[in-house]
C-alpha cells in the first residue's frame, strides 16, 4: 500500500441496502509539526503526534441506497441539529474522496456529529471530525467488501481522513503516529499516518496534555492559508530539513526517555512553526499575549521545580501543557493557581495520551 492506487475501492461483493455505524476519533498534539503541504495534502515534512483521548468528535452514519443521479446526498447533524454551514466541507471532503470510493454516490447518508469538547473552545474539530467519519465510511466500505483486512481497513481510513484535513490521517489507530516519509521510520508514508511501533519508555506512558483556551475566537488566517504561504517561504527548505531532523532525534527520546531533551525538540517545533507564520508573506501572528505570559510561566515553573512541564502550540493561541503522570499534581497545582487567569474565562481541558479511534 504505497501508492494511490491501492485505495480505489475494489472486491465490492456484498450488497448493502441500509444500515448504520457508530465511530468516535481523537484530536491528536503535534510533536513534530506538519506546516506546509503539495497538492492533495501530501505534507512538506514529515510530523509525529500524541493521540488524545478525551478530545473527540463522536459520529454516526445512517446509510439508505438510492438511485446514483450523479449528485452526493446527505443530511448533516450537529448534535442532533441540522447544520448546514457544515456542509459545504463534507460536500468537498466527498468530492475529494470519490475516486477511492465509487460507492458514495448510490447511498444517501445521514451524518450525525458532536464534540466532546465545546464547539467554540478553538480546539480543531477538524482532525478528530474527519477521521470519525473516515472510520464510518470505511466501515460500508467493508461490508461492501467482507474480505477486506484490518490493515487495510485502517490504513484507507487514514488515507481518507488525510484527504479532508492533512492532521485527521494521524487520529485513526495509535498513541503515537507518524505522517510523512521519513528515512528513520519503517512503512512511514506521505499518503496515511502510521503507528509509531518502536518500544516508548515508560515517562511517555499516560503523557498529559492540559489544553488551556487563551483564546476562543475565529482564527484570522486557517491553516488552508497558512500552509499555502510555506510555497516560496524563504526559510521553508531550511524548515523541512530541520522537520527530518528533529523526528530522528524524537524516535530516540521516545525510546530512551530523556524528557529534558523531549521538552527542547517539542517547544523548539512549536515556535518554528509560529516563527514561519511570522516570516511568510503575508505574515501573521496567531499567538496571543496571554500565549506568552503562559510560556513564560511555565519556563518559570520549570526552572524554579526542575518538573518536566513543556508547553506546545497548534495553529491557533491555545496553549498545550505536556507532562508526565508522576508530576501530574504538582502540574494541575500551577496550572489553577498560575495559568488559568490567562485562559478565556478560565476555561481549560485536562487530555492524555489516548489510542485512537473507537467503534461504539
Ligand atoms: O491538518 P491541518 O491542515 O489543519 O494542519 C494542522 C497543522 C498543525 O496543527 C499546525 C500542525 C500539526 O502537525 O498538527
Amino acid at each position: 500500500m504505497n501508492s494511490e492506487k491501492d485505495f480505489i475501492a475494489k472486491s465490492l461483493t456484498a450488497t448493502i441496502e441500509n444500515g448504520s455505524s457508530e465511530w468516535s476519533a481523537p484530536s491528536n498534539i503535534a510533536l513534530v509539526k506538519y506546516w506546509g503541504k503539495k497538492q492533495h495534502q501530501i505534507p512538506a515534512n514529515p510530523s509525529i503526534s500524541f493521540t488524545l483521548r478525551d478530545c473527540k468528535t463522536i459520529t454516526k452514519l445512517n446509510f439508505a441506497k438510492r438511485e446514483n443521479d450523479g449528485n452526493f446526498s446527505f443530511d448533516l447533524l450537529f448534535e442532533g441539529k441540522p447544520k448546514e454551514d457544515f456542509k459545504p466541507k463534507i460536500q468537498k471532503f466527498l468530492e475529494r474522496i470519490e475516486a477511492y470510493c465509487p460507492y458514495l454516490k448510490e447511498y444517501h447518508f445521514t451524518i450525525d456529529t458532536e464534540n466532546t469538547f465545546p464547539h467554540s473552545s478553538g480546539i480543531a474539530s477538524s482532525a478528530s471530525g474527519m477521521a470519525a467519519l473516515s472510520m464510518n465510511i470505511m466501515s460500508l466500505e467493508k461490508a461492501l467488501n467482507p474480505s477486506m483486512s484490518e490493515d487495510y481497513f485502517y490504513r484507507k481510513a487514514s488515507f481518507l481522513a488525510r484527504l479532508g484535513s492533512g492532521s485527521a490521517c494521524r487520529s485513526v489507530k495509535g498513541s503515537v503516529v507518524v505522517w510523512g516519509n521519513h528515512a528513520g521510520i519503517e512503512g512511514s508514508s506521505d499518503l496515511f499516518g502510521v503507528e509509531f511501533t518502536s518500544e516508548i519508555h515508560r515517562n511517555f506512558s499516560n503523557y498529559q496534555d492540559t489544553i488551556l483556551l487563551v483564546d476562543k475566537g475565529e482564527k484570522q488566517v486557517s491553516s488552508t492559508v497558512g500552509h499555502d504561504l510555506m510555497h516560496n517561504h524563504p526559510f521553508a527548505e531550511q524548515r523541512f530539513g530541520q522537520a527530518h531532523q528533529n523526528l530522528s532525534a524524537i524516535k530516540s527520546i521516545l525510546g530512551n526517555g530523556d524528557l529534558e531533551a523531549f521538552i527542547k525538540i517539542v517547544e523548539s517545533e512549536a515556535l518554528t512553526l509560529h516563527a514561519m507564520m511570522m516570516t511568510s508573506m503575508p505574515y501573521f501572528i496567531l499567538m496571543k499575549p496571554n500565549t506568552l505570559e503562559i510560556i513564560n510561566a511555565i519556563w518559570k515553573f520549570r526552572n524554579d521545580t526542575k518538573i518536566p512541564v513543556c508547553f506546545t502550540l497548534d495553529a491557533g493561541a491555545n496553549v498545550h501543557v505536556l507532562y508526565p503522570e508522576n508530576v501530574r499534581e504538582s502540574v494541575l497545582q500551577f496550572i489553577k493557581g498560575e495559568l488559568l487567569g490567562y485562559c478565556q474565562n478560565g476555561q481549560y481541558i485536562c487530555d492524555r495520551i489516548g489510542t485512537g479511534a473507537i467503534n461504539i
